[in-house]
Parts: C-alpha cells; structure tokens; sequence
C-alpha cells in the first residue's frame, strides 16, 4: 500500500488504477485512526471500488478553543491500521499541500448551519466543506465513503456535492460500537478510565430515549429526562439530546417515519456525539 503526499503523484496513480476498471472509493479521515475508520475503507472494498484513504488533520474544522494540538497524530499507526483494512493507497499531504501560500478561498455552506453540531461549533462544517470539496476534486472518486456518526457531516457533504455538482456519490456507513455500545471515535482516548466506563451510557439513553418516543412518549420529554439522566450520571454539559427528523433536521414533535435521536455531551476532556433511529 503506497503513500502518497502530493497531488500531482496522486492523480497520477489514482488515474492508473482506473485502467483496471474499477472505480475509486474515498475515504477521508483526520487521522487518529480506529475500527470505525476501518469499517468505511471495508464498505468501499465490499462495493468493489478501490479505497483511497486520506490522512489530513485539516486545521480549517477546527475553531481555536478546540482540540486540534493535541489530536493524536500517529502516522505510522494510522497507516498501519488502513493497511489492514485493505487500503489500496494513502494521501497523507502536509498542510501546504491543501493550503499553498496565497490559498484564499472559502466555502460557507448555510444547510442545517443552525441546528446540532453547527450551533456549538460555529465555521466546523464550513471547513469541513472547504477540505472535503478539495479532496474530492483532487481525487475525483466515483464514490466517498462518510460515517452516520457525523450524521450532519453526512447531510453538509451531500449538499455540498448537489450544490457544486461535484460527480462523486457519497455514501454513508453505519457507526462502529465498542462492544459496550460506545460509538468508537479518536475523542475517546481522552476519557480517563472512569469516564470510559460511563460513556457508553450516552448510547444508552438515546437508545432509551429511541424506544420510549416509538411507543409514544413526547418527544420533548423523553429527550429531557435522557439529558437530565446524563446530567446526573455525570457528564459536565450536554449541548443537546433532540429529536430530529434524519433529512430535513427539523425537530420531530411526533415523528412518524425517518426520526433519529442526536446528542453530544462532554465528558471529562472530551466531546462525544451520537445518534440513533427512533424504531419505525
Ligand atoms: P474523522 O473524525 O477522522 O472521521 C473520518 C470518517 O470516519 C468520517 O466519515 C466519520 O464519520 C467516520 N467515523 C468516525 N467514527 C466512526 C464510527 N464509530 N463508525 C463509523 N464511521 C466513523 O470526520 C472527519 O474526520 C472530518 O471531518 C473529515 C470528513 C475527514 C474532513 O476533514
């Protein structure tokens, strides 16, 4: 498994492997990798495209209160571990190589920038969607491979693509769990021993939460008493636990199909989201 840093050396190979006939898969990752990034570059193999992971802590998602020095940088693990989930190939580019000297364009992208993640983490999908536009114009993949964890990461890159009509099908992936139920992500290894254990927690309320609106409890009411449970189990904020509807966004008073449940909440030194359907 080659990697690659630079653009011209990767269009070149990318175009290489297209002789073959078989199309490319995406599969972009800030690094800090685990099983849940895994599992994305398995769906591209099992749809028989070519996975091309990149590898690119993209500074412009990250505000300045957050968390971008210390987000784990383990290049040779990370490659290592897309390695064994069957990369064909990883774009690892320093910073210039995304954003040479005189790099001045913007994107600013207004669908759901009002709701869940975007209302905590203003500029977060605008650079989200600068790099990810980037990458899939670099690549020009026939598909890209994105997990329902970031479920509004999801929805962004699918405007993003309809808006710029950008020919590269986005494809979602369901979240990877630690067997506790916990939604695996590189945030995690900031928990201490004791915050790991009540993690999982967090799933379980949605899941809770999920089950009580099905059967008809309010949603407004199911989703407080799951935040205050959280609240009480010890999670120092929770920033949100709603019920939304899984397209639009829009909060589900009464959802009937196509509901999920959202939450993100801190604990200890890190910030965990979540989110599951709410049973048909
Ligand atoms: P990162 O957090 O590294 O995640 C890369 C991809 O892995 C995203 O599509 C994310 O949804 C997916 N992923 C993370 N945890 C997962 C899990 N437990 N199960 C399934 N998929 C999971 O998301 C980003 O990076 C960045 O914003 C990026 C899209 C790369 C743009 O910089």
């Amino acid at each position: 498994m080659e990697v690659i840093t630079s653009i011209p050396a990767l269009r070149a190979r990318i175009g290489a492997m297209r002789a073959n006939g078989q199309g490319i898969g995406l599969v972009p990752t800030l690094g800090g990798l685990h099983d849940g990034h895994a599992a994305l570059v398995e769906a591209a193999r099992a749809a028989g495209d070519l996975p091309v992971a990149t590898l690119f802590l993209n500074p412009a998602q990250f505000s300045e209160s957050e968390d971008l020095e210390r987000y784990p940088a383990e290049r040779d693990a990370d490659i290592a571990l897309l390695k064994a989930a069957g990369a064909a190939l990883v774009f690892a580019p320093a910073t210039e190589e995304i954003y040479p000297p005189g790099f001045s364009t913007r994107i600013s992208i207004t669908a759901f920038e009002d709701v869940l993640c975007a209302q905590n983490r203003p500029g977060h999908f605008n650079g989200v969607s600068l790099v990810v536009c980037k990458l899939l114009c670099i690549a020009r993949a026939e598909r890209a491979y994105f997990g329902e964890k970031d479920w509004q990461q999801c929805l962004v890159v699918k405007a993003l693509v309809r808006d710029l009509n950008i020919d590269t099908d986005i494809v979602t992936v369901p979240t990877a769990r630690d067997s506790d139920g916990l939604a695996l992500s590189t945030r995690n290894r900031y928990l201490t021993a004791a915050e790991r254990r009540l993690a999982p927690q967090l799933y379980h309320e949605i899941c809770e939460a999920a089950a009580r609106i099905a059967q008809g409890t309010p949603t407004e009411l199911a989703c407080a008493e799951a935040q205050e449970t959280l609240t009480l189990a010890g999670f120092s904020q929770v920033e949100y636990l709603e019920c939304r509807n899984a397209e639009t966004l829009r909060l589900a008073p009464s959802p009937g199909r196509g509901a999920r449940v959202f939450v993100a909440a801190r604990l200890g030194a890190a910030r965990l989201i979540d989110n599951v359907p709410v049973p048909a």
